[in-house]
């Protein structure tokens, strides 16, 4: 009886994820070995543990010798170590699509035409036992991304898709990290990934492994459910209200905690200029509406919000409400900057005209914002 045995690891030591998220709990890089009448890996990991994974894969091994790596992604985090395994196992395989192709040429050194088994999509690969059906996931994270059905075991190799920052633990709470994940990396392509969940609702799936966090072996409707909502760009939580604020020195910041409390569990407050932007973006999808507040710079957006908006656009942030408070001592200009740029996004609509706040909140901006509450 042949089997799928984990070889990833936890990297609790990263600062940034692709040099930008912050993990706090870490994130894992997931692979994983078929042992069966021949083996395959399923992807390699990140260079930060290379050495790590290439004693799992020996440990599993048992002194046989892989027959095919599978390169679902070409991403470093999935691919640094190629080279590394084609030089230890030289008579691997490797297993890809022809758009991986020249992606394996430009990041390796290696011969790739004479080592690699080029599939598409619905080809097969016969393990014995198990059998990989290969997936186009293009876009689903990059252009090459393709997935895997092994169908014996009914399980999905999900590449990016349904990735989660943190630990390995199925049980540890999923949707937070999950949710920043998919909105700051693949969000952008929400489509793409629609047409992998059609595809994936084809298939009978009892399990999911993919290449960062928990491998989904429960209630698995719960994290497609999830998946089919986050990219179709529906709010999973159309009463909530991100109130997104940048502020220099706490006036415009005092204005935004006022509406916070007037809207109390609804609200979700995060100062854009302390948490790192990925927790805003994943709010701002998640909720039905944000409120920009916003001091004035320099006749412009306080910088940490340019950023922002920036990447919402990025992401293609849509189909949602917005509105949007600024705050200026001389010439109050935030406001009209952010509503020039919201003006260039799909499907944003304002709940109200531009509120401005002279320096700080008196009665009037008060009274101004209990209004706001009322429309929000
Ligand atoms: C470096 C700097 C540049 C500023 N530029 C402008 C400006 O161009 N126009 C304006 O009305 N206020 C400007 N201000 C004033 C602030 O926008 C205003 O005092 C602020 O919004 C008050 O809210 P806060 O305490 O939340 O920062 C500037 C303030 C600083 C520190
Ligand atoms: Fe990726
Ligand atoms: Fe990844």
């Amino acid at each position: 009886m042949g089997k799928i045995v984990y070889i990833g690891e936890y990297d609790t030591t990263l600062d940034k994820f692709e040099s930008q998220f912050e993990v706090p709990n870490g994130v894992t890089y997931n692979s994983y070995i078929i042992l069966d009448d021949k083996i395959a890996i399923m992807d390699t990991i990140d260079k930060r543990k290379g050495e790590e994974w290439l004693a799992n894969i020996k440990e599993a091994l048992g002194g046989r010798k892989p027959d095919y790596l599978v390169v679902s992604h070409m991403e470093p985090d999935h691919s640094a170590n190629i080279e590394t395994l084609v030089k230890k196992y030289p008579d691997i395989k490797l297993v890809a699509n022809a758009k991986t192709v020249p992606m394996l040429k430009n990041f390796t050194n290696l011969d790739i035409d004479s080592i690699t088994e080029i599939v598409a999509e619905g080809s097969t690969l016969d393990l014995g036992e198990h059998k990989l059906t290969f997936i186009m996931a293009p876009l689903v994270h990059w252009p090459e991304v393709m997935v895997e059905y092994e169908s014996t075991t009914k399980t999905l190799f999900s590449a990016d898709g349904f990735g989660r920052f943190g630990d390995f633990n199925e049980d540890s709470p999923w949707d937070d990290e999950a949710r920043r994940y998919y909105f700051n990396i693949v969000g952008k392509y929400g489509l793409q990934t629609m047409n992998l969940l059609k595809k994936a609702a084809t298939l009978d799936i009892q399990r999911i492994c993919p290449l960062h966090g928990p491998i989904l072996t429960k209630n698995l409707s719960k994290y497609i459910d999830l998946y089919a909502k986050w990219a179709s760009y529906e709010p999973e939580e159309p009463e909530k209200v991100l109130i997104a604020c940048a502020s220099i020195h706490g006036n415009t910041y005092k204005a935004a905690e006022y509406l916070a409390k007037k809207l109390g569990d609804r609200a979700v407050l995060i100062d854009i200029t302390r948490t790192e932007y990925s927790y805003a973006l994943s709010e701002a999808f998640r909720n039905g509406t944000t409120v920009f507040f916003c001091s004035t710079y320099n006749l412009d957006m306080f910088s940490p919000m340019a950023d922002f908006i920036e990447r919402l656009q990025n992401k293609t942030w849509r189909n949602r409400k917005a509105a949007v408070v600024d705050n200026g001592s001389w010439a109050p200009m935030a406001g009209k900057k952010i509503i020039e740029k919201l003006a260039t996004f799909k499907d944003i609509t304002l709940v109200n005209d531009l509120i401005t706040i002279p320096s700080t909140a008196k009665a009037d901006t008060l009274a101004k914002l209990d209004e706001l509450t009322t429309k929000l």
